[in-house]
């Protein structure tokens, strides 16, 4: 037997019990048993364990999971025994444009995840992690590391010069700055709190504004490139932020739209995204080849992720009840012992 999570119906933080699970079993062919060490939170985990997003009564929650191999089965060639691996949040995405089947299967959501200490899965589930990780920082690539490269390096172009507008100092956005830093891109950022803010300006943003403060944040990024506005925004609000993200974007810029945190529905400033040639681009993560590029980034640059904290998984709605809290700075980690 193992221990792992289960979400019991109605999802709430109180129905998250930690309980006795059975032994993940031996590898079949093409499978591996993965030890976990670690996973992450995201705001998509607690949206399911909230109720916000259905899930079945005994769903084993979290998408992201990181650990070393422990047996793998005939014919896996990828992965040996030791190797530190991390999963994917869309299993059956491997490359290319996804299809709808494939977003169905997301770990913790449509499928059993992370919350436990060992997994049997097919080989092609897992990545291997970049190198010189630990498990806490590799199970925090999983979704908000993959989001921010998706956003700046495969539905936008940038490069080095580009100007980019990232929002508050959550997990997908901490990861956004330093991508875009690594890529060379002037960053503009907003946070609620004037010191977060200064932990975003040691970390490399050149241009820091608190949105509680300025309700017309867009206004002043678009000051801050001299009234060109931003090449990218790395939209992690949605209905209640577009606005001002319009308002900061260069004619014919880019709105990667990622995130619920201002609202699911509003109304949307046509005329202005038509006068501006504005391209909002939806987008959920993304492909097994768009982790790997990104861990190969990694690999040659030295990128660290952000570790807020870290709590046991026993205490998972412990690190939930935190990040609902907003004092978290980038990552939180949950421990699997
Ligand atoms: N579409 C996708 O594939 C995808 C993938 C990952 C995440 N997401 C979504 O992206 C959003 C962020 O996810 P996350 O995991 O990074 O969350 P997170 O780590 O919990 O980030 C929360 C932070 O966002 C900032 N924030 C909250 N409301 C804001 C607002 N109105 N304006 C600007 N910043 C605000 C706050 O930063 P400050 O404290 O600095 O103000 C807050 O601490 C969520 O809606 C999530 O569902 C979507």
């Amino acid at each position: 037997m193992m221990k792992g999570i289960r979400l019991r119906a109605p999802a709430s933080l109180d129905n998250l019990t930690y309980v006795e699970l059975p032994d993940a079993g031996e590898p079949k062919a093409g499978e591996i048993r993965v030890k976990l060490m670690a996973s992450s939170l995201n705001y998509h985990d607690y949206a399911v364990v909230a109720g916000m997003i259905p899930t079945q009564d005994g769903r084993i929650p979290m998408s992201d999971g990181a650990g070393v191999v422990e047996a793998v089965g005939e014919g896996v060639v990828d992965f040996q025994v030791g190797d530190l691996v991390v999963s994917l949040f869309f299993p059956d995405w491997h490359d290319g444009a996804a299809s709808s089947s494939a977003f169905t299967r997301v770990p913790g959501d449509g499928m059993d995840g992370y919350a436990r200490q060992s997994v049997t899965v097919p080989a092609h589930y897992f990545t291997h992690a970049p190198t010189g990780y630990n498990a806490a920082q590799a199970a925090t690539l999983t979704c908000a590391g993959v989001t921010a490269w998706r956003a700046l390096f495969v539905d936008g172009n940038v490069r080095p010069g580009s100007t980019v507008l990232i929002q508050g100092s959550g997990g997908v956005s901490i990861f956004a700055l330093q991508l875009a830093k690594m890529a060379g891109a002037t960053v503009i950022a907003t946070s609620s709190s004037d010191e977060k803010l200064e932990r975003l300006r040691a970390m490399g943003a050149d241009h820091l504004i608190n949105y509680r403060e300025q309700a017309a944040w867009g206004v002043k990024a678009l000051d801050y490139t001299g009234g060109r506005g931003v090449d990218h925004v790395v939209e992690i609000g949605g209905a209640g932020t577009l606005d001002q993200s319009m308002v900061a974007t260069r004619v014919g810029g880019h709105i990667a739209l990622i995130g619920v945190l201002a609202g699911f529905a509003g109304p949307v400033q046509t005329a202005m995204l038509m006068a501006k040639n504005l391209r909002v681009q939806g987008l959920t993560v993304g492909s097994r080849q768009h982790q790997l590029d990104m861990i190969a980034a990694i690999n040659a640059n030295g990128l660290k992720p952000v570790v807020d904290c870290h709590f046991a998984l026993a205490d998972l709605a412990g690190a939930f009840s935190h990040q609902i809290s907003g004092r978290h700075f980038g990552k939180i980690v949950v421990d699997i012992a």
